[in-house]
């Protein structure tokens, strides 16, 4: 085997993406999916390569140091590729201390066990950290975030992983740990979780439910295709520089309004719909509490660098994705079952 990569969170929207490229892409590597499985976590997201003699699952929670010891010693990892975190700002708003404990101490863990594994050897080894640009805070109307760019996390989300960036870097600088980070804009695509914008919404439609728009709706994001990031994550462990931060971004801005009319439109057209039927779906509710009015990257570095861009333009990407929840109606069930319930009636019922 050439490597043994840990991906933590590969049971998740961006991590299953990433696992199934690492595992069909590069079948000499040994992949292990550390997950804990939480709400967020689904194996049904990786039916197709389970039995691939190259992957391995280890049910496994950052929090507890015993699991990473066990998993460390176990496989001997080369590299780390860690995805796994509460990712979902609206849920972080309802309980930050869950993302301080994941994101932050989860983080901090899994630093330790990467510097007792590797000790003062880490020679070709990587400690690969994901992050988002939501640790930049918003911007006004024009202007992009670059690598530069201060620091202003608004959400208890965005500050969890500002903070858990700022570890990734100091256990760079401290214990000379060979790291990388990369903070990425709003991913979309098969698989996402449909607590966010654009899975929410197809979900509604399809269910005939009203499509709740915070505030304004001006608010806006800068969307990129899912297997467009993990094909950015798969060329920064390979090739990007230690110490380094890259920004990955879909240079595809959109105000959520448009993005709505958008959605509603593809969808309107794959239901047989008369056109505007699915509009009328759309509710204006009481906004996000520190709501950012605007993200958009700059990608410039990563471009220029390594020469990533992104490989479908945004309606292709949302035709893809609208076609993968038709296909895949059981798995939108699974998931909409059960705790989802509770959370959907706690964060829109009283909107
Ligand atoms: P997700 O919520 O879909 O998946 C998170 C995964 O982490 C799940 O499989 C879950 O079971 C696992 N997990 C959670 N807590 C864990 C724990 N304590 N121990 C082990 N596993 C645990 O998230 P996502 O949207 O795929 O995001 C993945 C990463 O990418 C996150 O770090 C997120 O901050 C970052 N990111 C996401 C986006 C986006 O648009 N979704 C954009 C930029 C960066
Ligand atoms: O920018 C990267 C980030 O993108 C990631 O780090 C996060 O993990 C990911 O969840 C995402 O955060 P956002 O808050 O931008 O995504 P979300 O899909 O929750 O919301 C997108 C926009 O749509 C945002 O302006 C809020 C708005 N929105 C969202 C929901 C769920 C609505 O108007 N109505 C909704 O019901």
């Amino acid at each position: 085997m050439d490597k043994t990569i840990i991906i933590t969170g590969g049971a998740g929207f961006i991590g299953s993406h990433v696992v199934r490229r690492f595992v069909t892409k590069y079948p000499g590597y040994r992949i292990i999916n550390l997950d804990a499985l939480t709400y967020a976590g689904n194996l049904e997201n990786l039916r197709d390569i389970e039995n691939a003699p190259n992957y391995f699952f280890e049910k496994a929670n950052i929090l507890n140091t015993d699991d990473l010891e066990r998993v460390f010693t176990l496989y001997q990892p080369d590299g780390i590729i860690h995805l796994a975190a509460e990712s979902h700002v609206d849920r972080s708003i309802l309980s930050p201390l869950d993302f301080v404990y994941t994101n932050v101490i989860g983080t901090v863990n899994l630093l330790n066990a990467a510097k007792q594994y590797w000790k003062d050897d880490s020679s070709g080894k990587r400690f690969y950290h994901i992050s988002t640009d939501e640790v930049y805070g918003a911007l006004g109307k024009t202007g992009f975030f670059t690598e530069s760019t201060a620091y202003s996390p608004n959400s208890p989300y965005s500050a969890s992983k500002a903070s858990s960036d700022h570890f990734v870097r100091a256990y760079g600088e401290t214990y000379h740990l060979p790291v990388i980070i990369t903070n990425c804009s709003n991913n979309y695509g098969p698989n996402h979780f449909p607590e966010k914008l654009i899975p929410l919404f197809i979900n509604n439609i399809i269910t005939q439910k009203p499509l709740p728009v915070y505030g304004d709706g001006l608010y806006t994001r800068d969307w990129l295709y899912v297997k467009d990031h993990a094909a950015a994550i798969d060329l920064v462990f390979h090739e990007g520089k230690e110490h380094e931060t890259y920004n990955i971004g879909g240079f595809n801005e959109w105000r959520n309004i448009d993005l709505v009319k958008l959605l509603c439109k593809l969808m309107d057209e794959k239901l047989g719909n008369v056109h505007g039927a699915s509009e009328k779906l759309i509710t204006y509710v009481k906004d996000r509490p520190g709501h950012d009015r605007r993200y958009a990257i700059d990608a410039a570095k990563i471009n220029k660098e390594l020469g990533w861009k992104p490989s479908v333009t945004f309606e292709e990407g949302l035709k893809l994705t609208i076609d993968w929840y038709f296909e895949n109606k059981e798995w939108l069930t699974h998931v909409t079952s059960g705790e989802y319930q509770q959370y959907y009636n706690e964060q829109y019922t009283t909107r």
